[in-house]
């Protein structure tokens, strides 16, 4: 979907306005036939393909989302389900735009206590069910999409060098959707009032990404004991290329090492790094030996990251 279809369903908006000050030119919807459930069943499908692991291998599933099928139970099962993961435990993180960052670590954990040898790690949302069309302050921002990843023990010195993950839950209605849940449950008045629509405070969310996506990178290189010369690519949650270059300015790294994906996808959230990364590894920009660091900031507040060689 481009900005100009938003024009044409009578939002007050406008291409330039979008592209000025997010960078997204287009976004992706899931059609009517399209669940949350479908779409990561073949993301997964193609990412065991790739990895070459077979279902009956998969011993746990974890499901980075903030937009699931059904409330109960965790959409990690219907995963499990659609693949037929049978050995496989399977669980949700709503860790919001960090969530596959977290789902990583979560990963990594279980492969390091010897609770699974084989994790498969999904970021994926069908955002566009929970914003409101009618709010332009938010329905232009997000997409649809999943991004799968399978994590297993890592061999000679490859995979995850740091990770760091944090959250400062006094800054949750910045962004949130304050009814539908036990606090404020889906009532005449709730329905009527669109409370459980996803609502955001932009300029105050721009400001607390910009400053947590910096401090997640400093920790990030701290913790791999690297130098940002010795990133090969940085691979950021894609939510807006505002935030995407201060990021890149404040480690020191070039945008000729950034991946940037979000003027053709728009925010997906959790889905927006596993995306990514499936985008550049196709286009070859990681390879063997490739260092990767991973950077996000997300609803909650959660941030956090990751440096990975491949
Ligand atoms: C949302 C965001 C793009 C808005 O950009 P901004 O430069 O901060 O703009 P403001 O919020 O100050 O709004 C400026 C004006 O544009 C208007 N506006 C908001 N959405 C608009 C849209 N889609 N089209 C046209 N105008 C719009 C506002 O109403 C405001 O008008 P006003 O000055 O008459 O009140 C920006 O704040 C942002 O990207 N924030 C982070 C959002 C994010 O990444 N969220 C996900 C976190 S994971």
């Amino acid at each position: 979907m481009t900005n100009d279809e938003f024009v044409a369903i009578g939002i007050d908006t406008n291409d330039a306005w979008i592209r000025d000050r997010t960078g997204i030119r287009e976004r992706h919807v899931a059609g009517p036939d399209e669940t949350l459930t479908s779409l990561a069943a073949t993301a997964s499908r193609i990412a065991m393909t790739d990895a070459g692991v077979a279902a009956s291998e998969i011993d746990a599933i974890v499901m980075a989302t903030v937009s699931p099928d059904h409330l109960l139970p965790a959409a990690a099962v219907e995963v499990q389900a659609a693949l037929g993961a049978t050995r496989a435990a399977a669980f949700d993180v709503g860790a919001a735009c960090t969530g596959w960052i977290y789902g990583v670590v979560v990963a990594e954990g279980l492969v390091a206590t010897g609770t699974a040898e084989t994790v498969l790690v999904i970021g994926g949302e069908l955002l566009t069910r929970i914003v409101n069309w009618k709010d332009r302050n938010t329905c232009v921002l997000f997409g649809d999409g999943v991004g799968a990843t399978i994590v297993k023990r890592s061999q000679k010195g490859r995979g995850v060098l740091s990770s760091y993950i944090r959250s400062d839950g006094t800054l949750a209605k910045l962004l949130w959707r304050p009814s539908g849940g036990g606090a404020n449950p889906v009532s005449e008045a709730t329905l009527a009032d669109g409370s459980f629509w996803v609502q955001m405070q932009g300029r105050e969310v721009f400001k607390h990404a910009v400053r947590s996506m910096a401090d997640a990178c400093d920790r990030a290189l701290d913790g791999a004991k690297l130098s940002a010369d010795s990133i090969d690519l940085v691979i950021p949650h894609q939510a807006n290329t505002r935030i995407i270059e201060a990021t890149a300015k404040h480690a020191g790294i070039s945008m000729n090492k950034v991946y940037v994906n979000v003027d053709r996808y728009g925010n997906t959230s959790a889905a927006s790094i596993p995306i990514a990364l499936d985008e550049a590894r196709r286009a070859g920009r990681i390879t063997d030996g490739s260092t990767v660091m991973f950077v996000g900031f997300g609803a909650g507040f959660t941030w956090g990251s990751l440096v990975v060689r491949f």
